[in-house]
């Protein structure tokens, strides 16, 4: 099997929280706390979330504007960690990125000649034919003038200024661009465009891309696979069809379901909508088990039935569990309570009517937190292996989380 242009293996970013006049550390920001996954050669993996979730954390760590708390990035093929400074420099090469706004992003003192030819200066790169003809070829490939080399940025429109940012991106000839929200600060009508040539880029240059945004249209436009990611970490992931078609987890279906789409006709998913109460909890105290526990609708469908009976109805958010549940039978469909009793892993600042109706296996402090492993890379725990496997009790198959409780063998890579 070809190896990913980019891989990354239990990736963690935390951030120390420091108070007092002494600066001492009082808590972590968890802002990525363990994220696996491939990215393809000639791919695009979309990155969704909500604020705060993680995306842009981990994509300054991608191109090295962070440095990881631990973890592996490999680049086709090679830790980066492992490498000597000069290695890492040279493969840095490799990972590029494009930026959210245009506007603050570019330096308006700058020409676009120094903008977009700075890159070279900065890794001692000369390219054949020199710079100025360099910086000329990469603007007519994103689609403006070489002349326009002499202009400065505040005398472009907003579209004209992330192909500016995407010439520059470009510049080493790199293999991904890591692109964060690099059309959300844009009118509707340029952000089109800014896609396509994203997209024709891809098609002439074979470039891989993790591409972060919140627009579940734009992502659904344009990736080939996508990941989901709560709380720092990646809760589902798969081809973009099976996704958005079959999301598994409860977070994914409620972003899905949660869309606007002013056409019934074309909505993102056929699932009934799902509220999505409420802001996701601090990162710096993330709640234990699943940490999606104090706002999963479905968790709390699961809690309220209460008595842990099997439930034999099949319906979607059924608390069924099956008849030889090994560990989810015993957490799921709990007892009122039983949550706190177990370990007392219910976080503090749930409120106790939630903790009561969250079924252990949720709230569990024997947390298995895998995600759904259906990329392309044909990892264990696909969703070709699911298939395989044999149907899934609804409940379960609607929640991944729960899922892998019960069967972890099958989906650990
Ligand atoms: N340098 C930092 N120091 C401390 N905390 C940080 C730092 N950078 C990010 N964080 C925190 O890490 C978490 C993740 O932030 P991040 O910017 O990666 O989220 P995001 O998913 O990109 O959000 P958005 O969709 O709003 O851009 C947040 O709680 C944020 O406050
Ligand atoms: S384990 Fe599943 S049902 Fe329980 S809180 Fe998490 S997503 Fe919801
Ligand atoms: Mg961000």
């Amino acid at each position: 099997m070809a190896e990913p242009a980019l891989e990354v293996r239990d990736l963690v970013k935390h951030y120390p929280v420091r108070r007092g006049l002494l600066r001492r550390t009082a808590g972590t920001v968890k802002a990525v706390d363990g994220v696996s996954f491939g990215l393809g050669r000639g791919r695009t993996l979309g990155l969704v979330g909500e604020s705060g979730s993680g995306k842009s954390t981990l994509a300054r760590v991608l191109v090295g504007i962070e440095t990881p708390t631990s973890g592996q990035v490999l680049v086709e093929g090679e830790d980066m960690a492992r490498l000597s400074r000069a290695g890492r420099k040279q493969l840095r090469r490799e990972v590029q990125m494009v930026f959210q706004d245009p506007y603050t992003s570019l330096n308006p003192r700058m020409s676009v000649q120094e903008i977009v030819g700075e890159p070279f200066a900065i890794h001692g790169v000369a390219p054949a034919g020199g710079r100025r003809a360099a910086v000329g070829e990469l603007l007519e490939l994103v689609g403006l003038e070489p002349a326009h080399a002499n202009r400065y940025p505040h005398q472009f429109s907003g579209g004209q200024r992330q192909r500016v940012g995407i010439a520059r991106a470009l510049a080493l000839r790199p293999r991904i661009l890591v692109c964060d929200e690099p059309v959300s600060a844009l009118d509707v009508s340029v952000q089109g465009q800014v896609i396509n040539l994203l997209e024709d880029l891809q098609d002439e240059l074979g470039l891989s891309y993790l591409f972060v945004a919140h627009d579940l249209g734009v992502v659904r436009h344009i990736a080939h696979d996508v990941a989901v990611m709560y709380l720092g970490r990646v809760v589902e992931r798969g081809r973009e069809t099976d996704v958005y078609d079959g999301a598994l987890h409860p977070y994914t279906q409620a972003l899905l379901s949660a869309v606007p789409e002013p056409d019934p006709a074309v909505r993102l998913t056929d699932s009934p909508a799902i509220t999505l109460e409420g802001e996701p909890p601090s990162p710096i105290d993330p709640p234990p088990g699943c940490a999606f526990h104090t706002r999963c609708p479905l968790a709390r469908t699961l809690g309220s039935k209460g008595d842990g009976e099997t439930d034999r109805d099949g319906g979607a958010v059924s608390a069924g569990m099956p008849a030889d549940g090994g560990a989810a039978r015993a957490g799921t469909g709990a007892v009122p309570g039983r949550a706190t009793a177990a370990g007392g892993a219910v976080s503090a600042g749930v409120p106790a009517d939630v903790a009561r109706n969250v079924p252990e296996p949720c709230t569990g402090s024997t947390p298995v937190l895998r995600p759904h492993d259906g990329n392309d890379a044909g990892q264990p725990g696909s969703r070709d292996d699911d298939a395989r496997a044999g149907g899934e009790p609804a409940h379960l198959a609607a929640c991944h989380f729960a899922r892998t409780l019960r069967a972890p063998a099958r989906v650990e890579p």
